[in-house]
C-alpha cells in the first residue's frame, strides 16, 4: 500500500471521507440530460462563498458604530488597499445571489422540482430564501446611508402595523424608539454571524435532502425507476464527478465574466445594485421622497403599496406581502398535474406560469418607482400604478390559488419512459 492509500485508510477509519465523496460525487447518479437550467445550484454555492469571504475582509475595517459606519465604508473604497474592490465584489454579489437564486427557483417551477420526493429540498429551498431576505435587509443597513437608515425604518414600521402588539414589536427590533445605533448593532450581528450561520446548515440540509432522493431532470421523470439489474445504477443516470464538475466550470466561467464586467465598469448598475441615495450619509431629521427597497423586494413592496390601507393601518398589505411569499411553500401540495416538466403540461399550466412570471417583473418594475410616476387614471384620484400593482397582485395569487384547478384539468402530454436529450 503506498503512503497516500495508507493515509486515506487512516482517516477513513476515523471519518468517513470517501464514502462521503461517493455518496454525493463520484457515485451519485445525475441525471444525464441536465441543461442550462441546472447550472444555478451550484453558482448559488459560489455566490454564497464569495459573499463570507468577501463580507470576512470588509468586516475587518468597517466599523458597526452610528457615528462612524459611514465614514467607515468611505474609508474602504478610498484607503484600504483593495478596499473598492471587495466591496464591490460584496455589493454586487448581493444582488447577483438573488439574480441566481430566482433563475433557480423559476427552474424549480417549470421542471416541477419541487413535487414529490422533493418536497423537503423545496421547503429547505424556501427557508434558505427567507434567510436570504433577512440578511439583505440586515445588511443594507451596515453603510449606514440615507437608504440604509429611511429602508430600515419603513420595514420595522410594518411590524408596527400588526394590531396590538405590533408598536411595541417595532420597538423590540430596533432597541430603540426609532432606528438608531442600538439597531446597526444588533443587524451588524444578525448579518455577519447568526443568519450566515443559520444559511450554511439550511444550504447542507437542502443538498443532503436533495441526494437523498436524487435530481430531477428536464423530462421531470425519475431516473431511479429505471435502474441496471446487474449494478443498480440508474440507466439515465451519470456520476456527478467528473461529468458534472467539469460541465459546471462552464457556468462558474460565463458567470464570473458577468459578474466581473459589472464590478469593474458598472458597480451601482445605474442604481439598482447601489441606489443613489445611499451616497449620502443617513440623516434622521431628512426624509428622501422616494423610498424604495433593492430591486430584488421590489414585486413584494408593490404589492405592500397596492393594498388599501384599512382604519388608517397597513397592516392588510403586510399580510398580502408576507403571503405572496410564504405562499410558495405551499406549491407541493398546490400542484395536481400528472406530469411534472413543462415539456409535458398542458397549454393551461402555460399560460398560467407566464402570467406568473410577467405579473413578477411588471410589479418588480413598479416597486422601484414612486406610486405617482404614471400618473391618474382618467379623472379620478387613483393612480394608474397603483390600479396596475392591484391587477397583477391578483394575478400573481391567481397562479397559485387557481393551480390545483388548472393542473387536474389540463391536456398534458404523455412522460417518455426514458430521459430524452
Ligand atoms: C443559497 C441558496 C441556494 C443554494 C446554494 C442551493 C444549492 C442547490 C444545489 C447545489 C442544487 C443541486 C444542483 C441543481 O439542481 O441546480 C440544488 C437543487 C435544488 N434547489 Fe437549491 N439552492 C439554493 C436555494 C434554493 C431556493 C431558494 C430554492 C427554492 C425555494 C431551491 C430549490 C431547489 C430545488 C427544488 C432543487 C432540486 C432541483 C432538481 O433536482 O431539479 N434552492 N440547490
Amino acid at each position: 500500500m503506498s503512503k497516500t492509500a495508507a493515509l486515506l485508510q487512516w482517516i477513513d477509519d476515523r471519518f468517513p471521507l470517501t464514502s462521503t465523496w461517493k455518496a454525493h460525487l463520484s457515485e451519485y447518479y445525475a441525471p444525464k440530460n441536465f441543461n442550462f437550467w441546472y447550472y444555478f445550484g451550484s453558482l448559488a454555492l459560489m455566490v454564497l462563498v464569495i459573499q463570507i469571504l468577501s463580507g470576512i475582509f470588509l468586516t475587518m475595517h468597517y466599523k458597526p458604530d452610528a457615528n462612524q459606519a459611514f465614514g467607515s465604508v468611505e474609508y474602504i473604497m478610498r484607503d484600504v488597499p483593495w478596499g473598492w474592490l471587495v466591496r464591490y465584489i460584496h455589493s454586487t454579489g448581493a444582488s447577483m445571489f438573488f439574480v441566481v437564486v430566482y433563475l433557480h427557483m423559476f427552474r424549480g417551477l417549470i421542471y416541477g422540482s419541487f413535487r414529490k420526493p422533493r418536497e423537503l429540498t423545496w421547503i429547505f429551498g424556501m427557508l434558505i430564501y427567507l434567510c436570504m431576505m433577512a440578511e439583505a435587509f440586515f445588511g443594507y443597513l451596515l453603510p449606514w446611508g440615507q437608504m440604509s437608515y429611511w429602508g430600515a425604518q419603513v420595514i420595522v414600521n410594518l411590524f408596527g402595523a400588526i394590531p396590538f402588539v405590533g408598536p411595541d414589536i417595532a420597538i423590540w427590533i430596533r432597541g430603540d424608539y426609532v432606528v438608531s445605533d442600538a439597531t446597526l448593532n444588533r443587524f451588524f450581528a444578525f448579518h455577519v454571524i447568526a443568519i450566515p450561520l443559520v444559511l450554511l446548515g439550511l444550504v447542507a440540509a437542502h443538498i443532503v435532502a436533495l441526494h437523498e432522493v436524487g435530481s430531477n431532470n428536464p423530462d421531470g421523470i425519475e431516473i431511479k425507476k429505471k435502474k441496471d439489474p446487474k449494478t443498480g445504477i440508474p440507466l439515465d443516470g451519470i456520476p456527478f464527478h467528473p461529468y458534472y464538475t467539469v460541465k459546471d466550470i462552464v457556468g462558474v466561467v460565463v458567470f464570473l465574466m458577468v459578474f466581473t464586467v459589472i464590478v469593474f465598469f458598472i458597480p451601482n448598475m445605474g442604481g439598482y445594485f447601489l441606489e443613489d441615495n445611499n451616497f449620502f450619509p443617513a440623516d434622521p431629521m431628512k426624509t428622501p421622497p422616494h423610498i424604495a427597497p433593492v430591486w430584488y423586494f421590489t414585486p413584494y413592496y408593490a404589492m405592500l403599496r397596492a393594498v388599501p390601507a384599512m382604519f388608517s393601518s397597513q397592516f392588510p398589505g403586510v399580510i398580502v406581502m408576507g403571503a405572496a411569499v410564504l405562499i410558495f411553500f405551499a406549491l407541493p401540495w398546490l400542484d395536481r398535474g400528472r406530469v411534472k416538466s413543462i415539456r409535458y403540461r398542458g397549454p393551461k399550466f402555460k399560460v398560467a406560469i407566464a402570467a406568473f412570471v410577467v405579473s413578477f417583473f411588471i410589479l418588480g418594475w413598479l416597486g422601484v418607482n414612486p406610486t405617482d410616476f404614471l400618473g391618474k387614471v382618467g379623472s379620478s384620484d387613483l393612480e394608474l400604478a397603483t390600479l396596475l400593482a392591484r391587477v397583477f397582485t391578483i394575478i400573481y395569487f391567481l397562479f397559485f390559488l387557481l393551480m390545483p384547478w388548472y393542473t387536474s384539468s389540463d391536456r398534458e402530454k404523455p412522460e417518455p419512459e426514458r430521459v430524452t436529450g
